[in-house]
């Protein structure tokens, strides 16, 4: 059996191009004990990915060149030698840009997906699986969320931040986003049912735009992106605010040169609690959240938004878009036609 996967070319510098990736075919490998053989049916597109291209020290190794890309898989069990996997099941873990996955219980996320028919399957792959996860432990957990609480969340039409944005308005907080476009502010309010949006691109002083927003301060600050958000948000905390740094997109083009933040002596001035953390380390609440989102997307409080492309082929594309600001909600990509997505 052949498996096809997108490998490394070379690094790339600045935004990822096309030609950074290569198409190979290679066998796929006899299982060993405890371990599963996907057919894949969905790719989560992640931009950590984009740290992970350069060769720097993170909390992923660096991806070697030849080596396969990483990403969240979701796909159908074709063989298995774990007693808690069966031929028919589906198995999600961090795998790669590949047809088949053979995966291992070491693997990060490795866990036998219960797919429900009424839920298209993309959901197990964005509001419902990890970007989803992301939101609902990084508010709860790490950001500490109370009823109440005036929340900023930014990058907020996208996977993580659109989900965010919901649980906290769904909580009881008043919830502000910021975005990159003007349809992008449209989709948070009027579809989102945001408080407000902050198109930062077409605001002359981002600051100014927050105290318009928050004339009282912001109680919790969801950090997706890093960068002059995170700086211009910091002098804008209540005491004792909390700041759940869930990622800093800002820098993963030019991580050698990272925007400076100059205002981190409000730390201090405003007794901030300001906490990174990975949402597969919060382990424990994984149940929980996927239980919570679930019953939110059936009884249609909660949106998932997703932009879904098809095929292995579309895969270095889709991330490049991603890279770019181009796409809302979960960016994935679905291996064949039939795979169930949202009605847009
Ligand atoms: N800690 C964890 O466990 C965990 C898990 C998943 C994801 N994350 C992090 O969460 C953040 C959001 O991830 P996501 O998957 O939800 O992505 P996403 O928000 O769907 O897409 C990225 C968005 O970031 C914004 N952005 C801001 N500055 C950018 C820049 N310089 N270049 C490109 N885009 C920029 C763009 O939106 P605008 O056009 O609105 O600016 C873009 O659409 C990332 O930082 C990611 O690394 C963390």
């Amino acid at each position: 059996m052949l498996n096809r996967r997108i490998v490394l070319d070379h690094r790339p510098s600045g935004l990822p191009t096309p030609d950074i990736f290569r198409v190979e075919e290679v066998a796929v490998p006899e299982l060993t004990e405890g371990q599963v053989l996907l057919r894949n049916r969905i790719f989560a597109i992640d931009p950590a990915v984009r740290g992970m291209l350069d060769d720097v020290k993170s909390y992923m190794p660096p991806v070697a060149i030849g080596g396969l890309i990483p990403t969240m898989v979701l796909g159908e069990v074709v063989r298995s030698r774990h007693p808690d996997f069966r031929e028919g099941d589906y198995g999600r873990a961090f795998a790669g840009w590949e047809t088949y996955s053979v995966l291992s219980p070491s693997q990060v996320g490795f866990e036998n997906v219960h797919v429900s028919p009424d839920l298209p399957m993309t959901a197990y792959m964005g509001a419902c699986g990890w970007s989803g996860i992301t939101a609902y432990v990084g508010l709860k957990r790490y950001g500490e969320m109370r009823d109440g609480d005036e929340v900023l969340v930014s990058a907020a039409a996208g996977a993580v931040g659109s989900v965010a944005g919901q649980i906290a308005r769904l909580s009881g907080c008043r919830v502000v986003g910021t975005v990159g476009a003007a349809d992008k502010a449209r989709i948070v309010t009027e579809t989102l049912g945001f408080d407000a949006a902050i198109d930062y691109r077409a605001e002359p002083d981002l600051g100014m735009a927050l105290d318009r927003a928050f004339p009282d301060g912001i109680d919790l600050y969801f950090d997706n992106v890093g960068g002059a958000t995170l700086d211009a948000a910091l002098p804008r905390m209540k005491a004792f605010g909390r700041i759940p740094v869930c990622g800093m997109i800002a820098n993963y083009n030019q991580q050698t040169e990272p925007f400076p933040i100059r205002n981190l002596w409000q730390m201090v001035v405003n007794r901030i609690t300001m906490r990174g953390f990975l949402a597969y380390e919060a382990a424990d609440m994984v149940h929980e959240a996927e239980a919570a989102l679930a019953g939110w997307i059936r009884s249609g409080e909660l949106i998932a938004l997703e932009n879904v492309a098809t095929g292995l082929e579309s895969a270095p594309d889709a991330f490049i878009r991603l890279m770019s600001g181009q796409t809302t909600g979960k960016t994935l990509v679905r291996l064949d036609q039939d795979v169930s997505i949202f009605p847009n």
